[in-house]
């Protein structure tokens, strides 16, 4: 098959095009036909080896194919998996070493579900990692309801865009922090209010119920002055240029100032499953939830992909078309 390959960790310039073996399901699993495949800031530390431990912990032994999300159609099924047959339009994420980026990837069948009805292959690629996340920081961590004040920051990126929305969808009222170029995106989303974080500081607009953190480094300390006393901050991530730990710095310092504060402080661990999978696919067949692509790119242009999202400035969803 033609699959994108990375033999060693570092930039973009690492990725090949490369004919290699197609995968084949184990048990439990599927190999899938990839139509298109969705990038995020994940699969950039991923061929990236960042923060260092992640090559420690994931040594590239005899190459390993990239990416993750994808949308495509069941080609073979593996023993043990009930209710997937060949030629089902699917969802979900793939597994390493045979990731998203090539012809045909490996999924478990408890990391993939239908395609949301009415989505295109592209834009359901567009979803599982980022609005997973989305789900997980809003609903699950946060706990939004009805009537609450949610800041979301890095509104415009992957992860932030599908958090407007679903905290939107659970009755909230959000103000968005995006760059300038990035406001149609936020509105896009149903953002009640969009704030250029370089003109004026999003805080002060608090105190807000909810913060969900996606991007800017801001200190957890800044973030809590502008929550409510009861208020909910969900670190999900950032990406400071040269900081050896990468983000995880300050999601550890809330996760630890935690336990003495009526606020919750809170580290997001995001991980995708079906179950996941299926209450984004509701979402997005009520028409709560929507992905947004700012960019496609053809499987050959993957690296060029990589570059686009840099660290932490995409802007609403990449996605590399395969078929
Ligand atoms: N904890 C988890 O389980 C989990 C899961 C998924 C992702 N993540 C992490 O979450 C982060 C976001 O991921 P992503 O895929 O959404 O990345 P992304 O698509 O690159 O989006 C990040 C966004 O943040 C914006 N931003 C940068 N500085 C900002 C500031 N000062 N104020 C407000 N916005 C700012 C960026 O653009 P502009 O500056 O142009 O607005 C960009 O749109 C990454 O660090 C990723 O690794 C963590």
């Amino acid at each position: 098959m033609r699959a994108v390959v990375q033999a060693r960790y570092g930039g973009p310039e690492v990725l090949r095009m490369g004919d290699r073996e197609a995968p084949i399901a184990g048990q439990g699993e599927v190999v899938v036909r990839v139509a298109a495949a969705g990038v995020d800031a994940g699969t950039v530390h991923l061929v990236e080896g960042r923060p260092a431990l992640i090559r420690a912990i994931m040594p590239l032994r005899g190459g390993r194919v990239p990416g993750g999300d994808l949308a495509g159609t069941v080609h073979e099924v593996g023993a043990e998996v009930a209710g997937l047959q060949r030629g089902d339009e699917v969802y979900g994420v793939a597994e390493a070493p045979d990731g998203s980026l090539a012809e045909f990837a490996r999924v478990r069948v408890s990391r993939i579900a239908a395609k949301p009805m009415g989505l295109s292959f592209a834009e359901a690629a567009a979803v599982p990692t980022s609005a997973t996340a989305a789900l997980r920081a809003v609903r699950d961590a946060g706990r939004t309801s009805a009537g609450d004040r949610v800041l979301v920051l890095g509104a415009g990126g992957g992860v932030g865009h599908f958090a407007v929305q679903i905290a939107k969808s659970l009755g909230g009222s959000v103000v968005a922090a995006c760059s300038a170029g990035k406001a149609a995106i936020a509105r896009a989303s149903g953002a009640d209010h969009v704030v250029d974080y370089r003109r004026e500081d999003p805080l002060a607009r608090g105190p807000f119920d909810v913060i969900i953190d996606t991007g800017g480094h801001r200190p957890v300390r800044a973030m809590r002055r502008a929550l409510s006393h009861a208020g909910a901050l969900v670190v999900v991530g950032s990406e400071p240029e040269g900081a050896p730990l990468g983000g995880i710095t300050r999601s550890l310092g809330a996760a630890m100032a935690d336990p003495f504060t009526r606020q919750r402080l809170v580290m997001l661990s995001s991980s995708e499953d079906a179950e996941a999978l299926r209450d984004l696919a509701a979402l997005v067949e009520a028409g709560e939830l929507w992905p947004i692509i700012d960019r496609e790119f053809a499987l050959d242009e993957s690296a060029e992909a990589l570059r686009h999202l840099g660290h932490g400035a995409g802007a609403a969803k990449t996605v590399v078309r395969v078929a």
